[in-house]
């Protein structure tokens, strides 16, 4: 009969829990956008399969497929404030991101990242 060692059986387990968990880490990110999201009020504009005043994310993620400027093009979007339409036509600064820490770059790419992968 085959015997597996301790060690192997170590290893067997190890991989498995990692091969596990590897989805939760992605998912924790996700929670962190959304997160981010909540706070920032972006819902109030924006949901990911149809479009409120600004367009529905899934629809940005499709705009911006293939090309390799989309994550600095959504970063700048979000933090410099430029011009957007409403629905009612009105023309508004768009929402400035806010983190807490301020200005933590990591939080809106990580934002920016899941808006794009939808
Ligand atoms: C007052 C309404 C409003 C709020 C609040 C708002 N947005 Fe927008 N957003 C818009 C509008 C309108 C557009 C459309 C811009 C255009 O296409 O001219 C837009 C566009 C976008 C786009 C697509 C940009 C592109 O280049 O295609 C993203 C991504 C986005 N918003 C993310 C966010 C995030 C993240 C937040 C929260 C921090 C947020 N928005 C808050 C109205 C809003």
């Amino acid at each position: 009969m085959m015997q597996i060692s301790r060690s192997a059986l170590a290893t067997i387990v190890t991989g498995i829990a990692i091969f596990a968990f590897a989805p939760t880490s992605r998912a924790a990110d996700m929670d962190a956008a959304k997160a981010l999201a909540r706070t920032n009020n972006c819902f109030k504009c924006h949901a990911i399969s149809r479009d409120k005043d600004g367009p529905g994310w899934r629809k940005t993620a499709e705009k911006y497929k293939g090309n390799p400027d989309a994550e600095a093009k959504l970063i700048h979007h979000l933090t410099s404030g430029e011009m957007v339409k409403l629905a009612d036509g009105s023309q508004v600064h768009h929402e400035i991101i806010k983190t807490d820490p301020a200005n933590d770059t990591a939080q809106i790419k990580n934002l920016v990242d899941w808006i794009l992968s939808l």
